[in-house]
């Protein structure tokens, strides 16, 4: 009988990963919270609401049972709306309220992952045109400097922005997020922004704390044309991908904007990347419609037989991850896995999910590539954007009336994993034999 274990680095972390919207509740200064207030806009018009409410004080808890489970880090983000309610007016307490939480996980042994923006926007920006106003980079930089200034003794590991590349694409192209746009012209504008807000944020970070660690999270899909014999969606696919997995990080290690007939220098975002930080969820396939730029992406689509999620977005793709971190050694700077997950209330397909993807990133760092951390989205059920309270990503499981907590077996799952600094034939046996001959044949 197969026994074997596959260890990871000293010193790699392992975590969760949250974001200030989904958890805290009660962020009613901020553009989500009014999106939300609208019906038609999130899936069965749910909201935000107490989220899990962090904000009330339940980061402790929950912070608890994270290090409780061999977690040795974890990821968070910053509230602008909190820290910045009003132009010309910070808010102290937030900010104490945050260095709170930063000293929580220092006193838990874990080390943390600040990002400074995760989709929300502070409801003036957005009244001000959010990420389409040219103005936001000194908004943007200004709010970083004072949050940097503020928080710098307690972490030195800084994402600037999460995803730009969905925020771009869901906010401004197809207009299922606020601000609810649909044009090219101003999505191209919105990438620009974002590119030169991020660059100002990297020196601004580093002047600061010159010793800072500062990278953004992109979401890297593989993306494949549907019907490989179609020239048309092997365009399709081709396009797509320049725009939603290069255009950013190719900007940031390049100084340059590229997109097919439209190039710009951003001089200042050259080599603005010390790590990359990669969430990866599931690959994607794209077909072509002439008629409609983004229905190449609206539905995902997946080979019949495909392992896939209750709500049948995400597929069980696993060495798409050995993929993203292959992909992301052209940037030439090491990789932090900071996102992976799957939504799937009943915890059927994760056990697998995350053995098979945890495998697949030690077969990367096996080829001696530079992984440097590995976060699970996410620690207990929050909520989902568009599609509010229906997808359930959470190690813990949340009941929203009571707001109690319960265990799901995949956090027994990780926390082995965590402890282990690795992952064993062992744990595959328990936690999902179904799995087990295929990856181990005799
Ligand atoms: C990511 C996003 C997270 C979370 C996750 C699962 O795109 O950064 O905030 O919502 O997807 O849907």
């Amino acid at each position: 009988m197969t026994h074997t274990t596959f260890h990871f680095p000293r010193g790699f972390l392992w975590g969760t990963a949250t974001a200030s919207h989904q958890v805290e509740g009660k962020n009613t200064q901020n553009n989500w919270w009014a999106w939300e207030q609208t019906p038609g806009h999130i899936q069965n018009n749910h909201t935000s609401g107490l989220a899990c409410d962090w904000w009330g004080g339940r980061w402790r808890e929950d912070l608890d049972r994270a290090a409780a489970a061999g977690q040795n880090a974890h990821r968070l983000s910053i509230e602008w709306s909190r820290i910045q309610p009003a132009p010309d007016r910070w808010d102290e307490n937030a900010l104490d309220r945050y260095i709170e939480i930063l000293r929580g996980l220092s006193e838990r042994k874990m080390t943390p992952l600040v990002t400074l923006h995760h989709f929300t926007d502070p409801l003036w920006l957005a009244e001000l045109g959010g990420w389409g106003n040219e103005r936001v980079v000194e908004y943007f930089n200004a709010y970083v400097g004072k949050v940097v200034e503020a928080l710098r003794e307690y972490t030195k590991l800084w994402v600037t922005i999460n995803e730009p590349n969905v925020l771009y694409i869901s906010a401004y192209l197809m207009g299922i997020w606020p601000p609810g746009e649909q044009s090219l012209k101003a999505c191209l504008q919105v990438m620009t922004n974002l590119v030169r807000a991020h660059a100002a944020a990297y020196h601004t970070i580093h002047r600061i704390q010159p010793q800072a660690r500062v990278g953004m999270a992109i979401n890297y899909r593989p993306l494949h044309p549907l019907r490989s014999w179609s020239p048309l969606d092997r365009g399709a696919a081709r396009i797509y991908s320049q725009m939603f997995n290069e255009f950013f990080p190719t900007a940031l290690h390049s100084g340059s904007l590229r997109f097919p007939f439209w190039r710009r220098r951003v001089p200042e975002a050259k080599g603005t990347q010390d790590y990359l930080g990669v969430n990866y969820y599931t690959r994607d396939y794209v077909t072509a419609n002439l008629g409609k730029l983004t229905s190449a992406v609206e539905k995902p689509r997946f080979p019949p037989g495909s392992d896939v999620s209750p709500s049948g977005m995400f597929a069980n793709m696993p060495d798409g991850i050995f993929r993203a971190v292959k992909w992301a050694l052209k940037f030439k700077v090491p990789v932090i896995l900071t996102e992976n997950g799957i939504e799937d209330a009943d915890d059927r397909i994760r056990p697998r999910y995350l053995i098979q993807h945890i495998h697949q990133l030690w077969r990367a760092v096996n080829f001696n590539f530079p992984v440097q951390g590995y976060f699970h989205w996410t620690l207990v059920d929050n909520f989902e954007w568009e599609r509010g309270w229906t997808q359930r990503f959470g190690l813990w499981e949340l009941d929203l009336e009571t707001q109690a907590r319960r265990k799901r077996s995949s956090a027994d799952l990780y926390a082995e994993i965590c402890r282990e600094n690795g992952l064993s034939t062992d744990m595959v046996r328990r936690y999902a034999p179904e799995i087990f001959a295929s990856m181990f044949p005799e």
